[in-house]
């Protein structure tokens, strides 16, 4: 290993969100925090000196990317998903997020259904609810360990809510599923048929574990491209979350246009300047730091396994398939919602992040984030054994 995932960097006291804001957030200022989703590694040393040559030239005015940006992100998408897309698609936003509202806001109406698979990645509800649009579920099917789409289900809500828009996630956060290419055929079939927009969020696409392929919606049919916003970012690949830059591809002129036209309206234009000198380099340079990462993420993932088998067989992983976040199920503890949180909280003295915040689906479940080092997991799984020691004695 060239980069030293093992080692444990105090993040505290940088005005990190996961370390330095506990209290504020009304958790106990010495939990150990396993909630946001970002990573507790370095990004590339390629990023870094990048990042310290720009601030070396001490200007800092207003700045664009030529075609060299767009080539890096085309070759990594060429590259990896087999995906060929052009310069005149990409749109750059300050987050994904922000994508995502603008494309509610650029392409639905006040009470418009979007629909959305709980449990699901929690700012795509307030996305819909906050720009009052109609929330339509398509609730996954939890079955043998393992989260499915009801087919039957999308088409039927799709087509009695007029469904406009569609956001996928893809892979998903918090279960963990990397879509197969007929899962995602199957919607996007339906998609097409009742003329529904989809946004696909695949900001976690570059973390698929062995076994698994990610698929870019798009790619799939020239059809789907001409219905898909493409939301992808480096923030999760290379832990850029605070850079603030995505990179959204909309093949179709039309729907460009219209997201374009909504995010002036915002009055957002040019990014951050340190944002997209981060993004180039992470993606023309970083490659071999993220293999090593996700060879190093699934020696996390084994080592959660095994102590789940051998030391807390009452909880179980939903095995996930790619993203950095694992879906944990303690239904065995037969606690409610809120006192599961608390016990976590108060007793494990861990942040997660309580399985019905991503919608009542998620009840009994809690979100765990693995992109830390050996050391800090070791660390939160005694706690959390500890913790569940003491009431079985009681
Ligand atoms: C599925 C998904 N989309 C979007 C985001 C956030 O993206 P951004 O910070 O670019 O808004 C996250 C962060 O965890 C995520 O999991």
């Amino acid at each position: 290993m060239t980069y030293d995932f093992n080692e444990v960097i105090d993040r505290r006291g940088t005005n990190s969100l996961k370390y330095d804001f506990a209290e504020e957030r009304g958790k106990p200022g010495d939990v150990m925090p396993l909630w946001v989703a970002d990573m507790d590694f370095r990004t590339p040393p390629a990023v870094i000196e990048a990042l310290i040559e720009a601030s070396r030239h001490g200007i800092f005015g207003y700045s664009d990317v030529k075609l060299p940006y767009f080539q890096t992100l085309h070759d990594w998408y060429r590259d990896h998903f087999q995906w060929s897309t052009e310069a005149s698609w990409l749109v750059k936003t300050p987050g994904v997020v922000f994508a995502i509202c603008t494309a509610i806001r650029a392409l639905t109406d006040p009470g418009d259904g979007v629909l959305i698979q709980r449990p699901v990645y929690y700012p795509f509800t307030d996305a819909i609810l906050d720009n009052n649009r109609v929330l339509v579920n398509n609730p996954l099917i939890y079955r043998d360990g393992r989260y499915t789409i009801d087919l039957v289900d999308f088409e039927t809500k799709i087509s009695e809510n007029a469904v406009k828009l569609f956001i996928l996630c893809n892979p998903h956060n918090p279960v963990g599923r990397v879509w197969s290419k007929d899962e995602l055929i199957g919607m996007g079939e339906i998609c097409l048929k009742y003329n529904v927009t989809v946004i696909s969020d695949e900001i976690h696409g570059d973390f698929i574990y062995p076994g698994y392929r990610h698929t870019i919606f798009a790619s799939l049919k020239p059809e789907y491209a001409d219905i898909t916003i493409t939301c992808t970012a480096p923030s999760k690949t290379f832990n850029l979350a605070g850079l603030q830059v995505s990179n959204i591809f909309i093949s179709n002129k039309g729907l460009r246009h219209m997201f374009r036209k909504a995010m002036c309206r915002t009055g957002y234009m040019q990014l951050n300047t340190f944002g997209l000198v981060a993004c180039q380099a992470a993606y023309e340079r970083g490659e071999d730091w993220l293999d090593e990462l996700r060879a190093y993420l699934s020696g996390n993932l084994t080592y959660i396994r095994s102590f789940l088998r051998e030391e807390l067989p009452q909880i179980s992983m939903v095995e996930p398939e790619g993203t950095y976040l694992v879906w944990l199920d303690f239904r065995s503890l037969g606690m409610a919602e809120e006192q599961l949180d608390c016990f976590i909280l108060e007793e494990a003295g861990l942040w997660l992040d309580k399985g019905s915040m991503f919608g009542p689906e998620g009840e009994g479940f809690q979100r765990i984030n693995i992109a830390c080092p050996r050391a800090t997991l070791e660390q939160a799984f005694t706690q959390l054994k500890h913790a569940i020691e003491r009431i079985e004695v009681f």
